[in-house]
């Protein structure tokens, strides 16, 4: 079971002027083009500070791209990215920003609680008990000192999620994080994220899976490097007049 200790346990900065931002993350008519690729093609959105926003969109949509704009690690060709009312890049926000990628980015010959204090200690945080207690949130505490390399792919996702939230990010960004992880997992990483943010974490969550969807306070749909559509998924449903977000989605993108 995935437990989150209490915000009063917080190791992350004191409130400052960024935090007053009402929006967690905004993007202004976003380009990036990879060769003859258009990744994204004028994407603009915002994320309220405190909700949880899901980026839908098929394959090659441009999520991962958005996604590595808003941590800093490629600069769109136009248009700008906020995080936390900073224009992007901007390493020094990244201490307050937990980033879990599509594919996990740990280091094989160390162990679990290497990666999460290695993670921890790039955002400034050495107490051990900080990542312990990381460990322990993603339930590996058995497997601490395993080397990566022998976890099994849901392991390494855990480990990934705890490397994100070790420094008790205020905005977490995961792409897709429940690819290729088994339900009860899937379940117990939602009512993780769902504590997170109800401690007042934004989070900002791609996904293909639309029950997934139906979690998140706030959508936008993906297609093609723009923004299709944005919403709740009640709204979502209600304005393209259809009962499933997967017909709301395909409604959309014939518009
Ligand atoms: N570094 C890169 N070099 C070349 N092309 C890239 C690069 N990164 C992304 N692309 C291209 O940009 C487009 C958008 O890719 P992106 O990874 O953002 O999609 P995605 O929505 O995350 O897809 P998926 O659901 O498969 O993860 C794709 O056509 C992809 O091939
Ligand atoms: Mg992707």
């Amino acid at each position: 079971m995935i437990a989150v200790p209490t915000r009063t346990e917080s190791t992350s900065a004191p409130p400052d002027t960024a935090s007053q931002a009402k929006d967690a993350v905004t993007a202004r008519d976003v380009y990036k083009r990879f060769g003859t690729v258009h990744a994204l093609r004028g994407l603009s959105l915002s994320v309220p500070a405190g909700a949880t926003y899901g980026l839908l969109g098929p394959n090659g949509a441009g999520k991962t791209t958005l996604i590595r704009a808003m941590v800093g690690l490629i600069r769109p060709d136009a248009g700008a990215v906020q995080v936390l009312g900073v224009p992007m890049p901007d390493r020094a926000i990244l201490s307050q920003v937990g980033y879990m990628p599509q594919a996990p980015a740990l280091y094989e010959d160390l162990s679990v609680r290497q990666n999460v204090a290695f993670f921890a200690a790039m955002a400034g945080v050495y107490a051990a008990a900080a990542v312990d207690a990381a460990v322990a949130l993603v339930d590996l505490s058995e497997r601490a000192h395993s080397p990566v390399r022998t976890l099994s792919g849901g392991m390494r996702q855990r480990t990934s999620l705890a490397c994100a939230t070790v420094h008790r990010p205020r905005l977490l960004i995961l792409d897709e994080p429940t690819v290729g992880i088994d339900p009860q997992l899937r379940v117990q990483f939602w009512e993780h994220f769902r504590r997170l943010n109800a401690q007042g974490v934004t989070i900002v969550v791609s996904s293909h899976v639309m029950d997934e969807a139906e979690r998140c306070d706030r959508l936008g749909f993906i297609q093609a490097g723009r923004l299709l559509a944005e919403g709740d998924a009640a709204e979502l449903r209600a304005r393209a007049g259809t009962d499933t977000l997967e017909e709301a989605f395909l409604h959309f993108a014939e518009v």
